[in-house]
């Protein structure tokens, strides 16, 4: 693969791939811009040798034509303050505007396209679209690893009309990153899954089981282990068609010698809100009635054993329903746990979507070794799949 830093962009119109598919509040403010600022080096090194940006993305899931609340031109602001220069817009991706505004740019000047999902072409994968995206660039680089699992027009399709397909940083740091955890970290290895269905995670269970030294599971997809060694869960959110599925993979967690963790003990809730009555259990032990919405303190202090004393951690998921501020210490704890193995010299990577948001509400973005921009993207790559988006820079 060819990578930013061994390309000179020198009076090249690079066309960037980026994952600006950011959360946005009821007024378009940015609400967690860890993917925008992921992009800086990239582009910042395209400017510096002589070329420009045009900057291509989606946002959200438009439902196949353009829509007011999934414009992009909402980021430009803080894009420009960011690159600390005007960011050019072209209120269509393809068509005669983004044509004549791609052909006018400047060397150092930054175009962003308005969102690819405004054409259902995006996502179909449709090679005419990629077509026409791919004559506003000279060369194509690829930095949304968040998108890097569809094999959309885009991330994957387009590359194809390039002789020139570049990694960008972005994607590059997040499979070195990645890779620390699948194959060169240090031992022992530690993955922390959480979030609340097991159906989510299981190929990744199965393939983490050949790299890890311990498996610790929490979050509500504990309870559906717990039900299935025979344990009772009240009303607590389980998958009961996969009690089987759970069975197995504790044998063969077993079978490879991995440690695997469950919780020892829950706080539970007579309703699904902050302030329901709540008491602590011990795990398999739930009264009728009552939920599951956290861990309890005797497996806060277990898991976070674990957690930092490994040389190497994964954390994918929470450990109880963390929006309710009630239910959020087992998530708190593993956090701090995690910024100690760090602390201690050990490498931390946090899986994108929920325990990112975690991390950085707590402010321990800088705590931790690495914070994945993907989360779909990392759980797939941590299936053992090929992701079209990689796949199409390799071609
Ligand atoms: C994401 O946030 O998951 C990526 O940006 C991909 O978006 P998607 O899940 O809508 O394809
Ligand atoms: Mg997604």
């Amino acid at each position: 693969m060819k990578t930013v830093d061994s390309f000179n962009f020198s009076g090249k119109k690079a066309l960037i791939r980026v994952d600006f598919n950011v959360p946005l509040n009821k007024s378009f403010e940015i609400t967690d811009d860890t993917r925008l600022k992921a992009v800086l080096p990239t582009v910042s090194k395209v400017l510096k040798d002589g070329g420009s940006a045009i900057l291509m993305s989606h946002l959200g899931r438009p439902k196949g034509g353009p829509e007011e609340k999934y414009s992009l031109k909402h980021i430009i602001p803080y894009l420009s303050k960011m690159f600390g220069q005007e960011i050019l817009f072209a209120d269509d991706c393809i068509g005669a505007d983004a044509k004549a505004k791609a052909a006018a740019l400047k060397p150092g000047q930054v175009l962003l396209l308005e969102n690819l999902r405004f054409y259902p072409e995006e996502e179909k994968g449709d090679v005419e679209f990629a077509k026409k995206l791919s004559v506003l660039g000279d060369v194509w680089v690829n930095d949304a690893f968040g998108t890097a699992h569809r094999a959309h027009a885009s991330t994957a399709v387009i590359g194809q009309f390039f002789k020139d397909k570049v990694c960008g940083y972005v994607m590059q740091a997040e499979l070195d990153n990645a890779n620390k955890l699948l194959t060169s970290g240090e031992k022992p290895r530690t993955a922390v899954m959480g979030g609340s269905k097991i159906s989510d995670k299981i190929l990744v269970i199965e393939n983490l089981l050949d790299k890890v030294d311990n498996l610790i599971i929490g979050g509500g997809m504990s309870y559906t282990f717990t039900k299935a060694l025979g344990g009772k869960i009240g009303k607590s959110i389980n998958e009961p068609d996969k009690l089987d599925l759970a069975l197995s993979l504790l044998e063969k967690a077993k079978t490879k010698g991995v440690k695997l963790y469950l919780p020892l003990d829950n706080i539970i809730a007579d309703d699904f809100s902050n302030d329901a009555k709540r008491q602590t259990v011990k795990t398999g032990e739930i009264p009728d009635g009552w939920e599951g919405l956290d861990i309890g303190p005797e497996t806060v202090k277990l898991f976070s054993e674990v957690v930092a004393g490994s040389k190497t951690v994964l954390w994918n998921g929470p450990m109880g329903v963390f929006e309710f501020a009630n239910f959020a210490t087992g998530t708190i704890a593993i956090a701090k746990a995690v910024k100690e193995a760090t602390q201690k010299g050990g490498y931390s990577l946090i899986g994108g979507g929920d325990s990112a948001a975690a991390i950085n509400n707590l402010g321990f973005g800088n705590d931790v070794s690495y914070v994945s921009t993907g989360g779909g993207a990392l759980l797939e790559y941590f299936e053992g799949k090929t992701l079209p988006g990689v796949a199409a820079l390799e071609k």
